[in-house]
């Protein structure tokens, strides 16, 4: 059951405030712009309740200063005393899912993928903490995080943001996630967002942003579970869904708002839209802002279109479409998380405590990632005992993804779709600089040419995907393109996906061949997986004499050459069942034959 979140004294400041808000105020708190369509002029104006930086959006140079200025001028615009004006202060939201990745020098943990592997729910708590100081870091109150996803296809592009395909591991992370971002509310947090409400794991085929097809019992069951445990936790936020359940989009659909989140599980927070999410309720975009006010939503992610939304809203009020009750009640929400979180109480965003912090990308915060990055590998196989690797043999380090930072981040990380090469991501270690720093006589061949009989003990080929983030990573049939909108983009642009089928031999030819090349030089492989998913390795499995899944460790590297070289032990274990074959919708309960390695594998 969710816990009554909000005291009665901030109660009776939030009914004070909204008897003397306008419905232009109204509205605007209800509002969230994309940084680059809106001013701090344009917060003053509009009364804008919150500003977002969707992925990879990132003020200046990317760094604290920038970012805590910027969140100072829309700050001071929001708070703003001038004629007509009640000031209310603003909300700043990113998507730190895996630490404050888009900000230059973060800190980047593994995504989801890796700390489901873990099973370690205090270390879950303590990535929380560090992330919200490094959100802090930059002046910013909101990250969009947890995913709360039950991945049920592997094939989905947003797998990696799931810590499990089962509702075990994400409810007993769920609410430790929240405690590590909330705690301390009102000095030393940030507010959380368990997204996205709901079923977006369970949709057909995993197609991104497709429908979940499943009964309501089994909704309740794979897709609802966690989010008690984030309710009972104190989570303030919650973000719908694009996805639709049998057949209706979750953005507009009361029952599941209202009825189910609100009513049933008594959440009192508010509810936000996802990315343009309400645009595809209806061709008007005037049907779908009532539609989706009416079904329940609070704040809406409107990105460039907040002026339209704004003057569509303000219509249907005066018509009599949108009660005003339902604003009152959305306001009411919003005007409560802002003062449980004590934001009336805050000075401007410079002068908070953790603003540009020096334990920003700091020794102790990358501890606590390389600590996350031991724990989420995942021995698949390891014959002959190759592992762990002798400090003073002579090893070939391999593969495309030995020495790229961009490459092992994955999706947002600095970029929405991630970035390649060590550049963009600075601090931390590749694979390769752990295993150098380890191990000073290791030897880097990217293509594995410098594989000659008896010139090596043994190789570490680092294989598998590049960065990518929602739809683009999907694997699906090419023709079902995947369809976007953006503030770059407009709505129904057609994208590539990133392939067709969970085969890395298929999409990934060259890393065979690295092992290959290296393996017939009599230099027996050790293969490390960077990938956001379990895939079909089944030849490179054959052809490598061990074998591990690192999924996306994040910036620091050095946490796989702990365990390889021994430091540590292999402590991983699947959350996710490793598929035999390209279906990947093999989960656990399954009969056993489908999966590869089940649900729980590892080896130690
Ligand atoms: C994403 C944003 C991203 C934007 C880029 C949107 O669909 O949700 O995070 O920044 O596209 O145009
Ligand atoms: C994603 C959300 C994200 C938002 C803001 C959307 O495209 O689905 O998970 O929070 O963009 O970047």
């Amino acid at each position: 059951m969710s816990r009554r979140l909000f005291a009665a004294a901030d109660q009776e400041r939030a009914e004070a405030i909204l008897s003397r808000m306008t419905l232009a105020q109204k509205v605007g708190q209800m509002t969230q712009a994309e940084r680059m369509a809106a001013t701090p002029a344009d917060v003053r104006d509009y009364h804008l309740g919150s500003i977002l930086s969707g992925g990879g959006s990132c003020p200046g140079d990317n760094t604290l200063a920038d970012w805590v200025a910027m969140n100072d001028a829309y700050w001071a615009a929001s708070m703003d005393a001038g004629p007509g004006r009640i000031p209310i202060p603003i909300l700043y939201g990113v998507d730190a899912i895996h630490g404050n990745a888009n900000v230059r020098g973060a800190t980047v943990f593994p995504h989801n993928i890796g700390l489901g592997a873990a099973h370690d729910p205090d270390l879950i708590e303590r990535v929380a903490r560090v992330s919200a100081r490094e959100i802090l870091a930059t002046g910013v109150e909101w990250t969009f995080a947890p995913t709360l996803a039950v991945v049920r296809n592997d094939r989905w592009g947003r797998t990696y943001e799931s810590f499990s395909e089962d509702p075990e591991i994400v409810t007993a992370y769920a609410g430790r996630m929240v405690r590590g971002l909330q705690a301390d509310l009102e000095t030393d947090a940030v507010i959380a967002c368990a997204k996205h409400w709901v079923g977006d794991g369970g949709t057909t085929d995993g197609v991104d942003q497709g429908d979940t097809a499943v009964s309501e019992a089994e909704l309740e069951r794979l897709h609802i579970a966690p989010y008690h445990a984030a309710l009972a936790s104190g989570v303030l936020t919650v973000m719908a869904s694009y996805n639709s359940w049998n057949g209706e989009k979750c953005h507009g659909s009361r029952y599941l708002l209202t009825e189910v989140l609100k009513g049933k599980l008594g959440f009192e927070g508010l509810v936000i839209s996802d990315w343009d999410g309400i645009d595809y309720l209806a061709p008007d975009y005037g049907d779908a802002v009532a539609l989706a006010v009416n079904a329940g939503i609070d704040m809406f992610m409107v990105s460039a279109k907040w002026p339209e939304f704004i003057t569509q809203l303000l219509r249907h009020v005066r018509e009599g479409t949108v009660p005003v009750a339902r604003i009152d009640d959305a306001v009411r929400r919003i005007l409560l998380v802002k003062l449980a979180y004590g934001l009336f109480e805050r000075p401007r965003p410079a002068e908070r405590p953790w603003s540009c912090h020096a334990s920003f990308g700091s020794p102790a915060h990358r501890a606590v990632a390389r600590e996350a990055v031991r724990k989420s590998l995942v021995l698949l196989k390891n014959d002959r005992a190759m592992l762990p690797l002798s400090r003073g043999a002579r090893i070939l380090v391999a593969g495309k993804n030995a020495d790229n930072r961009g490459h092992q981040c994955g999706g947002f990380t600095i970029a929405w779709q991630g970035t390649s090469g060590n550049e963009q991501v600075v601090g931390g270690t590749s694979i390769w600089e752990g295993i150098r720093a380890a191990a000073p006589g290791a030897f880097l061949s990217p293509d594995g040419a410098a594989a000659a009989p008896g010139r090596f003990d043994a190789a570490v080929v680092v294989i598998g995907e590049h960065p990518y983030a929602e739809g683009m990573g999907d694997l699906r049939r090419p023709d079902r393109p995947v369809q976007r909108g953006s503030q770059a983009l407009p709505l129904g642009t057609t994208l590539s996906p990133y392939g067709d089928t969970l085969e890395l031999a298929a999409t990934h030819p060259e890393d065979l061949a690295v092992i290959r090349r290296i393996a017939e030089a009599g230099i027996p492989v050790v293969a490390v997986l960077v990938s956001g998913r379990p895939l079909v390795v089944n030849a490179e499995l054959a052809a490598a004499a061990a074998f591990v899944a690192a999924w996306l460790p994040g910036s620091e590297g050095q946490g796989v050459a702990d365990v390889l070289f021994g430091d540590y032990p292999f402590q991983g274990r699947l959350s996710f069942s490793w598929p035999r074959q390209a279906h990947g919708d093999a989960n656990r309960g399954d009969p056993v034959a489908d999966a590869l390695f089940p649900y729980g594998f590892g080896m130690d």
